[in-house]
C-alpha cells in the first residue's frame, strides 16, 4: 500500500481491509490519533485523507491508497498551526483523549471555509464527542483562529 503520510511517500505491508487507523498507529507508529469507538460515532480518529476530515476507524488503508493523508503529527511542522496556538492559549484539553480528532475537523473546516459563523463551527463539530465536556472552549478556539 502506498500513499503520502504526512508528506512523506511511504509504503505499508498491510490488508487492504485494515483500517487506516490501524496502519496509521501500528504499521506507521504515529499514536497521536485515538482510537475510540471505532464505529464512527466519536471523531477521534479523525484525519485528513486528501483534505477531507474522515474517520479512520471506519476508513479501509485500501481508500487512501495513492492519497494523502495527513494526521495531526503533519498539521504543522512545528505544531504551530493556528488552531494548535489557539487550542493552547484557551488550554482547550482535559483529558486530551479527543483533542487531536477535534483539532483536525476544525483544520478541515477552515481550510474549505476560513471565516465560518458560530453555527457553521457548531454544524461541522457535532460529530466529535468529548467526555471531559470541552465544548466552549473549543469553539472559542476555532474562533480565535478563524479570527
Ligand atoms: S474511533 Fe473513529 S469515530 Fe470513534
Ligand atoms: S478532553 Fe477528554 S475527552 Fe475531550
Amino acid at each position: 500500500m502506498k500513499l503520502t503520510l504526512n508528506g512523506e511517500a511511504r509504503e505499508f505491508d498491510v490488508p487492504d481491509d485494515m483500517p487506516l487507523l490501524w496502519a496509521i498507529r501500528e504499521a506507521a507508529g504515529l499514536t497521536g490519533t485515538k482510537f475510540g469507538c471505532g464505529a464512527g460515532l466519536c471523531g477521534a480518529c479523525t484525519v485528513h485523507l486528501d483534505g477531507v476530515a474522515v474517520r479512520s476507524c471506519q476508513t479501509p488503508v485500501s481508500a487512501a491508497e495513492g492519497a494523502e493523508v495527513t494526521t495531526i503529527e503533519g498539521l504543522h511542522p512545528e505544531g504551530r498551526h493556528p488552531l494548535q496556538l489557539a487550542w493552547i492559549s484557551a488550554q482547550v484539553p482535559q483529558c486530551g483523549y479527543c483533542q487531536s480528532g477535534q483539532i483536525m475537523q476544525a483544520a478541515a473546516l477552515l481550510a474549505s471555509n476560513p471565516a465560518p459563523t458560530r453555527e457553521d463551527i457548531v454544524s461541522h463539530m457535532g460529530g466529535n464527542i468529548c467526555r471531559c465536556m470541552t465544548y466552549d472552549r473549543i469553539l472559542a478556539a476555532i474562533e480565535t483562529a478563524a479570527g
